[in-house]
C-alpha cells in the first residue's frame, strides 16, 4: 500500500494537537503509572503540599519535554533522527499523564503557566534543532542530564511516606538517562559551558515559579 506522503498541514495539525493536549492534559499513557503497586499511604495536610508542589515542578517539566520534542522532531531533516525523538517524546507522553493524575490524587493543579512553558520551549527546540543535528542532540543529552539530576533532588525532597510519587519519580528518571543516552549514541556534540549555565538558569527559574505558579 502506497503512504501518503506528509504535508506540512498535517505536520501542523499533529504539532497544534500535541500542544493542545499537553496544556490540558488529555493525552492517555502507554504505559501503567508505576503508581498502580505502590501502597496509597495517609499523608499529613503538609506532606501533600509539598508533594502537590514537587509533582506540580515536574508536570511542567514534561510539557515542557512534550514542546522540545516535537520543536526538535520538526527542525531536522533527518527521518531517523525525527522518528528518535518521536520515540522519546512518547515516553514523555507518558510521564505527562502520570505527574498529572498524580497530581490529581493529591489535590493539587497544574501549573497557571503551563501555555507559556510550553511556547518558550517549543522557541527553545526550535533554535537547538536550526543549530543542527549534533548540537540538538547535545541539547538532548544535556537537557535529560539535568532532568535526572532534578528528579534525584525530588527524591531527597519527597516525603518518605509518599510511595506512589517516588515510583512515578523512579521511573521517570530511569526513562530520562535512555533519552540522553540514546542522544550521545546517535552522535551529541557536547554544548558550549556557558549555553550550559544558561539552560540551568532557565531551568531554575522555571522549577522556582512552577513550585507556587
Ligand atoms: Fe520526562
Ligand atoms: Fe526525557
Amino acid at each position: 500500500m502506497n503512504e501518503r506522503e506528509v504535508t506540512p498541514v498535517d505536520r501542523f495539525i499533529v504539532l497544534a494537537d500535541t500542544a493542545l493536549k499537553s496544556v490540558t492534559g488529555s493525552f492517555a499513557p502507554t504505559r501503567a503509572a508505576p503508581t498502580a503497586n505502590s501502597p496509597l499511604l495517609e499523608l499529613s495536610v503538609a506532606e501533600k503540599e509539598l508533594s502537590g508542589a514537587l509533582m506540580r515542578v515536574n508536570h511542567v517539566g514534561e510539557v515542557c519535554a512534550q514542546a522540545l520534542y516535537s520543536a526538535q522532531a520538526l527542525a531536522t531533516r533527518n527521518p531517523a533522527l525525527r522518528r528518535q525523538f518521536e520515540t522519546a517524546a512518547r515516553d514523555e507522553t507518558d510521564h505527562l499523564a502520570w505527574t498529572r493524575e498524580r497530581l490529581r490524587q493529591l489535590g493539587a493543579r497544574p501549573s497557571l503557566l503551563n501555555p507559556l512553558w510550553y511556547a518558550g520551549a517549543f522557541g527553545l527546540g526550535l533554535i537547538a534543532g536550526r543549530a543542527g543535528d549534533a548540537t540538538s542532540l547535545g541539547f538532548v543529552v544535556e537537557t535529560e542530564r539535568q532532568v535526572e539530576q532534578h528528579l534525584d533532588s525530588h527524591l531527597d525532597r519527597l516525603p518518605a511516606g509518599d510511595a506512589s510519587s517516588r515510583a512515578v519519580v523512579e521511573q521517570m528518571k530511569r526513562d530520562e538517562a535512555g533519552h540522553a543516552t540514546s542522544a550521545e549514541h546517535a552522535g551529541a556534540v557536547a554544548l558550549p559551558l556557558p549555553v550550559r549555565w544558561a539552560m540551568r538558569l532557565a531551568a531554575k527559574v522555571m522549577t522556582t515559579t512552577a513550585h507556587h505558579l
